[in-house]
């Protein structure tokens, strides 16, 4: 949803910004512009395309100033060309500024800057910004104030940068809806949308809220508060990930590299939490209204915790997907209910309205995040990480199955506290959790198998996954999976549900993937698979026991575990699927077409 970045110090600034952008670049990737200043000039570079195209192009990395900022574009208003790249400038030129986010009163603030003579370049919402700012700087004598006054109009969600020629020790940065994080150096600032665009440089973050601008210079930094101006107390974090985290290792795509580091994710996400868990689960066990709320892949996430609470605590939470929660809810939440969000960015705008609503009917909010200091994780009563490492590929693989084992290790947590499963099964199954990682090597050492299918099924137009209980969501998860990278159309069903009305689609040679391990549906999945390859369907199965094979064109043996912990495993081999199909259509699966990692707007 658009990447922005800004430096301040004694580098070249264009080389900071670039590389920043280039980290940045999941969040938008259909333009790109920097703007640099050198005595008390304003040098902007901007044009629709990705970074690595414009790079040399432009000249991106031939421009003065040790101070600028950038944007990487995931277009809203205006569609991506050259003139609505950012940054924007006012009449005067000396006001540069880029955004993440919307403007949704901007039409009307457009109109009234119109009236007063005001000239535009470009079809954004973010262009009226600077020339607000321009405007209130005919009533003001202080830049600072004259920008608090402008902002105070704008109505949306906006993450800034803001850059004035006349002002040349400071960089402007505004957070509203939209994530922004300073990077606190020595003798350098940055300031971008997310932790891993100044990684290299410092790991000391400071988050900003709602609300909220940072006035920085190369020295230091101030918070303070939009409405009144006043100066806010803020926390220096340290981040505990590093820079080999955050770069390609040798993998050709941030998606592959993402998929193999799966085994140490779950073990981390294991370890991170085993000391906090039993608390987390006292402290949540006597709720017996619980709403799980999440969107896309953390949504499927949502849709297992369910099941795993029906089967072990004997609750049955209500799963929504949080951009419908908080039209249909509202009067539902009270005191007495417990709010779990599942969210690995922490940023995205329907999980953070759902959490702001929970709060303000006096629930209880506990959030799964895998962003350390993210907006999930400051608006919530209490967090859990799923402690995966940054997430660049925009299709969500490792954050998934930590978000899988976190949920997992609750329920197990609360199924003891509260009596509620047999305690040998219990037992039992957070044996096989610690284990998980050796089950998913086991899971990654078929590639070469995946590839090879891959291969053949390179030119099929449509795919069906089918599973049940537990698994429906590993067959929605797998569908999303494909279609995202691969734009094959997928669609992920109840198996139950095929002879209801999506048989008719099944002809000679359609792909159905069929999740199947042995548990309390395998019988009932069999006969579903038969029905499909009794009309001609290819069937691919994935499962652990030898009745599939009998009903399977292709078997993707998994390794035996429990039916509860199943979909941290059968997953993997569907994220490899849908990437090596990706990758063999020539797309890059780590920028698929139309898609930004985390979703800033509603
Ligand atoms: C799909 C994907 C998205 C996200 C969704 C929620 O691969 O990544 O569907 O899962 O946008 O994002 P978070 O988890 O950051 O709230």
């Amino acid at each position: 949803m658009c990447g922005i970045i800004g430096y301040i110090g004694e580098r070249k600034a264009c080389n900071v910004l670039v590389d920043g952008l280039k980290r940045l670049e999941y969040r938008g990737y259909d333009s790109v512009g920097i703007v640099t200043e050198e005595d008390g000039k304003l040098y902007i570079k901007k044009g629709a395309g990705k970074i690595d195209e414009l790079k040399e192009k432009l000249g991106l990395l031939q421009m003065p100033g040790k101070r600028g900022i950038g944007h990487t574009r995931w277009a809203t208003h205006g569609i991506p060309n050259d003139i609505n790249a950012h940054p924007h400038t006012d009449c005067t030129g000396k006001i540069a500024v880029v955004h993440n986010g919307i403007i949704e009163n901007y039409i009307e603030l457009k109109d009234k800057l119109l009236r007063k003579g005001h000239k535009f370049k470009s079809d954004t919402d973010t262009e009226i910004i600077a020339h607000l700012i321009e405007d209130a700087l005919k009533d003001f004598n202080n830049f600072e104030d004259a920008l608090r006054y402008a902002l105070l109009r704008l109505k949306g969600s906006f993450a800034l940068g803001i850059i004035y020629t006349h002002d040349r020790e400071h960089l402007y940065f505004v957070r509203n809806e939209s994530p922004l994080v300073l990077g606190i150096g020595h003798g350098e600032m940055f300031a971008a949308s997310d932790i891993p665009a100044f990684l290299p440089y410092t790991n000391k973050a400071v988050f900003l809220d709602d609300g909220e601008y940072a006035v920085v210079t190369k020295d230091s930094f101030v918070v303070k508060d939009l409405k009144t101006g006043e100066v806010k107390e803020k926390k220096v974090h340290e981040i505990n990930w590093t820079l080999e985290m955050a770069e390609k290792q040798g993998y050709e795509h941030f998606m592959l590299k993402e998929i193999h580091e799966q085994p140490k994710a779950v073990k981390e996400a294991i370890y991170g939490n085993l000391e906090t868990i039993d608390e987390i689960a006292r402290e949540i066990a006597n709720y017996e209204k619980i709403y799980i709320v999440a969107m896309g892949t953390s949504y499927h996430a949502a849709l297992v915790g369910k099941y795993i609470f029906q089967r072990l605590v004997k609750k049955v939470p209500v799963v929504e997907d949080a951009s419908e929660f908080r039209y249909e809810f509202e009067d539902l939440i009270d005191k007495d209910t417990l709010v779990i969000a599942i969210t690995q960015s922490g940023e995205t705008a329907d999980t953070l309205a759902a959490i702001k609503l929970a709060k303000k009917k006096n629930a209880k909010v506990l959030s799964i995040v895998n962003v350390v200091g993210s907006m999930a994780t400051r608006l919530s009563d209490l967090v859990l990480y799923t402690h995966a490492g940054p997430e660049i590929g925009v299709a969500a693989t490792k954050t998934y199955t930590t978000q899988l084992t976190v949920i997992s290790m609750l329920a197990i947590a609360l199924a003891k506290y509260l009596n509620t499963a047999d305690r040998e099964y219990l037992q039992k199954i957070e044996a096989e959790l610690y284990d998980m990682p050796k089950y998913i090597e086991a899971a990654l050492g078929y590639e070469n198998k995946i590839k090879n299918l891959a291969e053949r099924l390179k030119e099929k137009r449509d795919f069906f996954y089918i599973g049940r209980g537990i698994n429906l969501a590993t067959a929605l998860e797998g569908a999303l999976k494909l279609k995202e990278i691969s734009y094959i159309h997928a669609e992920g069903l109840s198996a139950g549900e095929l002879k209801h009305g999506p048989l008719a689609l099944i002809e000679e040679g359609v792909p159905i993937v069929a999740i199947a391990p042995s548990g309390k549906t395998l019988e009932k999945m069999i006969s579903n698979i038969q029905e499909a390859k009794a009309r001609g369907a290819l069937i691919i199965s994935l499962g652990d026991s030898e009745e599939l094979k009998k009903v399977s064109d292709i078997l993707i043996k998994i390794p035996k575990v429990d039916e509860v912990l199943s979909p941290i495993v059968y997953i993997v081999p569907l994220q490899l699927l849908a990437y090596h199909l990706a990758v063999l259509r020539g797309n890059d699966p780590d920028k698929p077409r139309n898609l930004a990692k985390s979703v800033t707007v509603e």
